[in-house]
This record gives C-alpha cells, sequence and structure tokens, in this order.
C-alpha cells in the first residue's frame, strides 16, 4: 500500500516491548513519528535508536511521540534494548512496535520489495495530531536517517498548523519565514506588521 501525505495513518493493535498498543489511542492528541528499521541488534539501526533516544526531551518539546517498528518480535526488541542501553548511553523509552507477520509494514507500505523483500526499509511518518499522514521518508537500509531533520520538519509542520506559515531551503528554527499565499497582503499586513515583501 502507498500511503500520501494527507492520508488517515491507519490504526493497528501490536504487541510492543512493553506489551499490546492501539496506535491511534497511543497517540491520543500528540504528533508521532513512526519509524520502521530493517532488523534487531544491526549497527547502523542500533546507533539510529540510540539517537532518537537521547532526542527525548527534543521530542518532548515538540508533544510529539515517538515509536519504532521492525518484524522482529517483542522478545527480541526486549533483549535489543539492553544492548541500545549499553552501547548507545541511553534508555530506549518509548515503543518498539514487534511485526513479525509483516501486518503493519504491508499497511503503512514499509517493505520495498526491490530493495528487500523481507525487511522494511528506514521509513519515516510523521502523523499530526488529526491522525493524518504529514511527511514519509524512505531510506535504505545501509543509510543512518538524521534525525535532526525530523525535529526540524516537525517545527515547519507546527509553524504552519498554526500561523499558516512555509520554511524555506534549510531553514532553522529562528530563522526567517515565508508568509503561505494562503494569507491574503491585507491580513499579513495585519497578522505580521513587520513582514518584508520581497516580491509582491
Ligand atoms: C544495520 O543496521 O547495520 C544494517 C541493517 C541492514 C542492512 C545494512 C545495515
Amino acid at each position: 500500500m502507498t500511503l500520501n501525505l494527507g492520508d488517515l495513518a491507519p490504526d493497528f493493535t501490536a504487541h510492543t516491548a512493553d506489551g499490546e498498543r492501539r496506535f491511534h489511542e497511543w497517540l491520543g492528541t500528540s504528533w508521532g513519528v513512526l519509524f520502521s528499521h530493517p532488523a534487531d541488534f544491526t549497527p547502523v539501526c542500533t546507533t539510529e535508536l540510540g539517537a532518537v533516544a537521547r532526542l527525548r526531551d527534543q521530542f518532548a518539546a515538540r508533544a510529539t511521540k515517538v515509536a519504532a517498528i521492525s518484524v522482529d518480535p517483542a522478545t527480541a526488541h526486549r533483549a535489543w534494548s539492553a544492548d541500545i542501553a549499553e552501547t548507545q548511553g541511553a534508555e530506549v523509552d518509548f515503543p518498539l512496535i514487534a511485526d513479525p507477520d509483516r501486518r503493519v509494514a504491508t499497511l503503512y507500505g514499509m517493505i520495498h520489495p526491490h530493495h528487500d523483500d523481507t525487511a522494511t526499509v528506514r521509513a519515516v511518518f510523521i502523523i499530526g495530531p488529526d491522525k493524518k499522514i504529514k511527511l514519509t521518508l524512505a531510506y535504505p537500509a545501509s543509510t543512518g536517517r538524521h534525525f535532526g531533520e525530523i525535529l526540524r520538519v516537525l517545527d515547519s509542520l507546527q509553524l504552519t498548523a498554526a500561523h499558516q506559515l512555509a520554511t524555506p531551503a534549510d531553514w532553522q528554527m529562528g530563522e526567517d519565514v515565508i508568509i503561505t499565499p494562503a494569507v491574503s497582503n491585507e491580513e499579513a499586513a495585519r497578522r505580521f506588521p513587520h513582514h518584508r515583501a520581497i516580491k509582491p
């Protein structure tokens, strides 16, 4: 299945390292990041899980819940958590979803058969409080993701949701933003009186 931006993120019930979870119920009114990795106990995946665990406060500051998923069973996830804590210096305190029958991976199109016909790629889904998909990414197994970029996209998405603003190339929080075409010139003058018009 291909999921597009704006689609409802499919709901599911699955085992995690800490018991059964219903995805939408667990998300509640938070933003969410669901990211898949090819296999437990592999080096790139281990660094990724450690990186996300170390960014715990950054995700919390953005009212965002994070969940990881692979086709390994919950028993492997539990053992791997201890390994991540030992080697990466951070406790995994977010759900590790077990998907041995590939049900969730299939729902989200996380298996790209011409890349690997059994394991999930490094997919990322950012989900809004409305449960709609706001971003999709797919990285190959050999490339660890840059989670600073995921935080940057969350900042941009949250700015758009709250203020109808867009963000330019390579934008970082605190830099200039763009008033979207959805805002009329009159409204822009009222809401953002100090804005700079580069072109009408
Ligand atoms: C890794 O996590 O190290 C990895 C997993 C699958 C393929 C290549 C690398």
